[in-house]
């Protein structure tokens, strides 16, 4: 085995998570929530982007006044030191993501970026005019405009599988989506960035895989919230997203079966992609550098190195029960608020993640008071137009937690909503 065929064990998490998970303390490594302020900061915006705990940043500027230096090309010591820490990183992601091999990780932008990698190289190749794609209408943008571009250029049908007013996929509905042969691919969210559903990719997956379809899974809100194990979800790729997991932004991942990533033609051109180039054409270089074209965020991977050896120290089973304890809270005291409604599953079937409207008051309106309480929450309309659409709404305001949340935070959501009404509703 070569060595950037290896998954790093080194620095790995002890296998237990610890029993109780202690968000306080947790807190207490995140510097930009530590800071004294006038008002008290209560950050519940983590499924837009997640804050930094101080082991990241440390990484980050320790590779800029250690080793900084390009990576693959130079042979002086600190350009060797760059590379190790670059491919250590990968390392370590593909440890996190339970890959087969480091080869099969491809550093990306962000998950949009991996999605339309995806959409464009395998895309392209592997669907032809009449083919159709599969998505559901809880979608982030991400995973699916790249598809209506694909669709329009490659005259394509796109096909979604129905939600249930609660917002479940409604998977009995699939097998006639994929029977005629057509559908080649099924690409869906994980865990949807507005309703929180939590869906089951590996029944996606595997009815996908018995019509002869392809699986593509947007894992931006899971992978950094529950473990992720790319081989026991049955997908053939898996994007995400280093910002929303602790990690800095200007780096994301997608993970690919090997095979397909080898036989698929590249993304992008330019340097490093390539083994030998000719002034007519050029041969790829190997995985997974066939898809790094140009220098890439080389501070940025190391960040992320650093917040996944982070997330495993935590332990991901106890991330994802902290979010589900902080979400049925929520939707717990949200009842308690009059002309609330609340989108999305029960908190046993959903992440951490809680999007809802109230009677009367615009979410721009209830952002805009609970700002002044200190209260960070997104509203509008998350990048899914089509879902609130759906749901017949132009909008919602969405808490979302991560592991650094705690209770207080949502007595401060509560009390801040209650604000909002007695300024707005009438
Ligand atoms: C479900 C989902 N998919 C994709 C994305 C896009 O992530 P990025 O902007 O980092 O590419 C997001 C970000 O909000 C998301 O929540």
């Amino acid at each position: 085995m070569r060595e950037s065929d290896r998954v790093t064990t080194a620095g790995a998490a002890p296998a237990a998570p610890a029993a109780a998970f202690d968000a306080a303390r947790v807190r207490q490594d995140f510097p930009l929530l530590m800071a004294r302020r006038e008002k008290p900061m209560v950050y519940l915006d983590s499924a837009a982007t997640s804050q930094k705990p101080q082991a990241v940043l440390d990484a980050m500027q320790r590779y800029y006044t250690t080793c900084n230096a390009n990576i693959h090309r130079g042979v002086y010591g600190i350009a060797e030191e760059a590379t190790a820490l670059y491919e250590d990183a990968r390392r370590v992601v593909a440890r996190f993501l339970h890959a087969a091999s480091p080869r099969e990780v491809v550093f990306t932008r962000n998950s949009t970026e991996a999605l339309n990698l995806v959409a464009h190289a395998w895309g392209r190749w592997a669907l032809a005019p009449g083919d159709a794609i599969v998505l559901t209408p809880m979608e982030h943008h991400s995973n699916l405009v790249p598809w209506q571009i694909l669709a329009t250029e490659r005259q394509l049908e796109l096909r979604f599988i129905p939600i249930s007013g609660e917002g479940e996929l409604q998977l009995d509905a699939l097998p006639a989506l994929l029977a005629d042969g057509r559908a080649k691919l099924v690409s869906l969210v994980h865990i949807s960035n507005v309703l929180g559903t939590v869906n089951d990719v590996a029944e996606v997956a595997r009815i996908a895989h018995a019509h002869g379809a392809t699986v593509c899974v947007d894992a931006s809100q899971s992978a950094a919230h529950m473990p992720i194990d790319v081989q026991s979800l049955g997908a053939d790729f898996v994007a995400c997203t280093s910002h929303k997991m602790l990690g800095p932004t200007g780096i994301g991942v997608l993970w690919g079966r090997r095979a397909l990533l080898e036989a698929m033609p590249p993304f992008l051109g330019g340097g490093e992609m390539i083994r030998e180039v000719k002034l007519t054409h050029s041969t790829w270089n190997e995985l997974p550098w066939k898809f790094e074209a140009g220098t890439m965020a080389i501070a940025e991977a190391v960040g992320l190195g650093a917040a996944v050896r982070y997330l495993e120290a935590l332990g991901m089973d106890a991330v994802f029960a902290h979010d589900r304890e902080l979400a049925t809270l929520t939707l717990e005291r949200l009842t308690d608020v009059p002309g609330l409604r609340l989108l999305g599953p029960p908190a046993s079937r959903r992440g951490g993640v809680v999007a809802f409207t109230l009677e009367g008051v615009h979410p721009h309106d209830i952002a805009t008071v609970l700002d002044q309480g200190g209260v960070c929450v997104r509203a509008g309309h998350h990048c899914a137009m089509p879902l609130h659409e759906h749901l017949g709404i132009p909008a919602s305001t969405r808490a979302s937690f991560h592991c650094y949340s705690c209770p207080e935070d949502i007595d401060a959501l509560v009390a801040g909503l209650h604000r909002a009404r007695a300024v707005f509703a009438h």
